[in-house]
């Protein structure tokens, strides 16, 4: 008997893609058997507050090259997740603790869990970094 392909989904900006994420995209694929990735676009990062080094296009094709992902769908809107889910057959939607009980609402359509972070590194700890090491040259 054939079984269902367990599938995990997740959300996020991924600018300056770093082990960090690597580390969480890992966690996720092995929580089954595929990990769909919503990847913020340059427009819907614009609602966030959130400035990208980084395009849409580059981040989606750094994010398809990475083994742990089975396919990238773009992130357009807060309210698109629950539309995904069904379209999708999720089974697992996780994010990073720092959305800790952001999205439990979604709880009634699949299994929410939340990832602890990889420690000291993020996207604008990096930005810092560079920034610095510029000011010192
Ligand atoms: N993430 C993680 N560990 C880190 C950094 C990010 O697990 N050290 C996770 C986040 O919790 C999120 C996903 O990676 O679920 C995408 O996060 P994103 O906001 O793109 O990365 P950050 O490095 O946190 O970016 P920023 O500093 O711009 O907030």
């Amino acid at each position: 008997m054939t079984r269902t392909p367990i599938t995990v989904l997740t959300y996020g900006t991924f600018d300056l893609f770093h082990h960090g994420h690597v580390r969480l995209l890992q966690r996720l694929s092995q929580l089954g058997d595929e990990l769909i990735v919503g990847c913020s676009t340059d427009e819907f990062n614009d609602i966030k507050g959130k400035r990208c080094v980084m395009p849409f296009s580059q981040r989606r094709e750094v994010l398809e090259a990475c083994r742990y992902v089975t396919r990238v769908i773009p992130e357009e809107t807060w309210e698109q997740k629950r539309s995904d889910i069904v379209n999708h057959n999720v089974s697992i939607f996780a994010m990073g603790d720092d959305w800790t009980g952001h999205f439990d609402d979604l709880g009634d359509l699949t299994r929410v869990l939340y990832l602890p972070r990889t420690p000291d590194v993020s996207t604008t700890e990096l930005k810092t970094r560079i920034q610095q090491r510029v000011s010192a040259a």
